[in-house]
This record gives C-alpha cells, sequence and structure tokens, in this order.
C-alpha cells in the first residue's frame, strides 16, 4: 500500500515535470538544459514528502502537484549549481555528467536560474479550486525564505567558507538545517498549509520535518564515504577531496550513523504528536535512515 502510494506518485511527478518545460516559450537551448537535469532522474523524496503529508491529512494529491514540481525544480537547481566548477566541481549527478560538462557553464547557470524562478511562477498561476490567493502567497514567502538567503542559500555559503576548516558540530549543524533541511521541511510545511493544518499540527510536523532533515544530510554524508558511485549516481569521497566537514569526519562513521538513528527517532515522535495518518510519512523516516542512494 504504502510502496504503492509512493511508487505511483514518483511516476506522477516524473511525468509532471517535464511537461512544465515542455510548454514554455523559451529558447529551445534553455529548455534542453533544463530538462536534462529534471529528467536525470532522482528521488523525488521532497514531491513525496509534500503529497504524503497531503495523504496523512486525508486530502487528494492533485491538491499539491503544481507545488510539488515546483519544489524539485528549485532542487533541481540547486543540484546543477551545487556541481559547477566554482562550487563542489563534480562531474557525474544522477548517473549522468553533470549540467555544466553537457551545456557548459554558463548555460548551466542560466538552466539553473530558469528552473528557480519558473517554479514560483507555477505556484503563483496554480488553479486548483481549493488553493486560495492566501494560500498561495504564504506557500511562495514560505518557499523564498526555505530556498532563499535565510535557508538553502545560507547553509551552502557557510559550507562553503567551512572548507578545509575545523567546524564545531553546532556550525556543522546550522549548515545542514539549512542547506538541505530548509527545503525538506518547506516540502511537509507546503503540504501542511494546503491541508489547512492547525497551528498545534503545524508545529509537531515542523520538529518532524527538522529531525527527518538532519538524517537525511548524515546518510549523504555517510554515502559520500559508504556509497558506490553507481548507486548513488554521484562521485563517491567529493567530500574528502574538497575538504569539507562532515559528521562522519567530525564523530567518526559509527558516531555519524548514531546520530541518524537519534534523529529518525526523534522524527518519528514528533510525527506521532502531529496526530495524522503518518503511516507513509513513518515509512518515509525508514527510507531515509537506510537508503543506499
Ligand atoms: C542531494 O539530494 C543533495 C542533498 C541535498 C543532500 P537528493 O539525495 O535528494 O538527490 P536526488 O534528487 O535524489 O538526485
Ligand atoms: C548540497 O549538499 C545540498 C544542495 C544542493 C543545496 P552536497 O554538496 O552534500 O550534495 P551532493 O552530495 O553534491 O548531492
Ligand atoms: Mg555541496
Ligand atoms: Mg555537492
Ligand atoms: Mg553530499
Amino acid at each position: 500500500m504504502v510502496e504503492q502510494f509512493l511508487q505511483e506518485n514518483k511516476q506522477l511527478v516524473d511525468k509532471q515535470l517535464p511537461l512544465y518545460v515542455k510548454h514554455l516559450n523559451a529558447p529551445e537551448i534553455i529548455k534542453r538544459a533544463m530538462m536534462y537535469s529534471l529528467e536525470a532522474g532522482g528521488k523525488r523524496i521532497r514531491p513525496l514528502l509534500l503529497l504524503a503529508t497531503l495523504k496523512a491529512f486525508g486530502k487528494e494529491v492533485e491538491l499539491g502537484l503544481p507545488v510539488a514540481c515546483a519544489i524539485e525544480m528549485i532542487h533541481t537547481y540547486s543540484l546543477i549549481h551545487d556541481d559547477l566548477p566554482s562550487m563542489d566541481n563534480d562531474d557525474l549527478r544522477r548517473g549522468k555528467p553533470t549540467n555544466h560538462k553537457v551545456f557548459g557553464e554558463a548555460m548551466a547557470i542560466l538552466a539553473g536560474d530558469g528552473l528557480l524562478t519558473y517554479s514560483f511562477q507555477i505556484i503563483a498561476e496554480m488553479n486548483h479550486q481549493d488553493v486560495t490567493s492566501e494560500m498561495k502567497i504564504r506557500l511562495i514567502s514560505e518557499l523564498a525564505k526555505a530556498a532563499g538567503p535565510e535557508g538553502m542559500v545560507a547553509g551552502q555559503v557557510a559550507d562553503m567558507q567551512g572548507e578545509g576548516k575545523k567546524l564545531s558540530l553546532e556550525e556543522l549543524e546550522y549548515i545542514h538545517k539549512n542547506k538541505t533541511g530548509k527545503m525538506l521541511e518547506y516540502s511537509i510545511l507546503a503540504g501542511a498549509i494546503l491541508a489547512e493544518a492547525t497551528e498545534q499540527q503545524m508545529n509537531a510536523l515542523r520538529t518532524f520535518a527538522l529531525h527527518l532533515g538532519l538524517a537525511f544530510q548524515i546518510r549523504d554524508d555517510i554515502l559520500d564515504i559508504e556509497g558506490t558511485e553507481e548507486k548513488i549516481g554521484k562521485p563517491v569521497g567529493s567530500d574528502i577531496e574538497n575538504k569539507k566537514v562532515t559528521y562522519p569526519s567530525l564523530l567518526t562513521i559509527d558516531g555519524a550513523k548514531e546520530k541518524l538513528t537519534y534523529h529518525i527517532k526523534e522524527a518519528k515522535s514528533a510525527l506521532k504528536a502531529a496526530e495524522v495518518a503518518g503511516e507513509v510519512l513513518d515509512y518515509i523516516c525508514d527510507l531515509i535512515a537506510t537508503r543506499d542512494h
């Protein structure tokens, strides 16, 4: 049941994403560059978190599909820019050559810019009868906060500035909470906004999302060491090469795994406190804890 929900909705998102780009009145080259990274694959975990949150409130997935696609576009932009030579300088993403390897740096930057800005247009233009203008403004404002200089961009800045330095666990947590956590949190928050969650449920889900986001990036750090290139679809050892401080580098691999278990446990107990039908969300916690890609 849960697996089927995830599989069907991943397919739905995979199908919808290229349609958005196809309909753009834009130069073919930028459409191809945007499409290339969107269609390269990816787990679609952020869209699935949004749709699973809607399900937890008994809402239909159609209500959130445009926002789910908008989130995946911003995430994909962040990956294109993260891989650039001036950032992590990686050649492989989602099992394929990185965007700049195929389209050149200038077009890769522009493809990222295009995905970022288009995502806001998609939310502004969505027209489901249950989505009010107030909801759209809140969705857009929270997305800007999560993706921008108070969120993911802040995390990426701190991550870059931390290269080659000794960081405390607190400083590392700041990086993880922002560069990865904020967009994962937003995925759940957006579902809660669309489902008209109560303030109390919203708070419990925020706590849930915070722990889930940290767990997700800790697993990413572990996979950078223990993963295989075939499985994760990106180079192994990128963090060590770029002298990044990570959970394993600070706490050892075992210490990082302990932290991961702790955050999954906290996430699950916050989910219970939200008093929603959270089977799919609970299952996603386990997926995140054990994922090999
Ligand atoms: C990778 O994100 C970058 C991080 C924020 C850790 P994902 O692991 O969700 O990558 P895709 O979307 O599945 O390729
Ligand atoms: C990047 O984190 C997170 C964002 C793209 C915002 P990483 O640099 O660890 O992501 P990967 O490992 O390249 O996917
Ligand atoms: Mg990076
Ligand atoms: Mg990277
Ligand atoms: Mg990484």
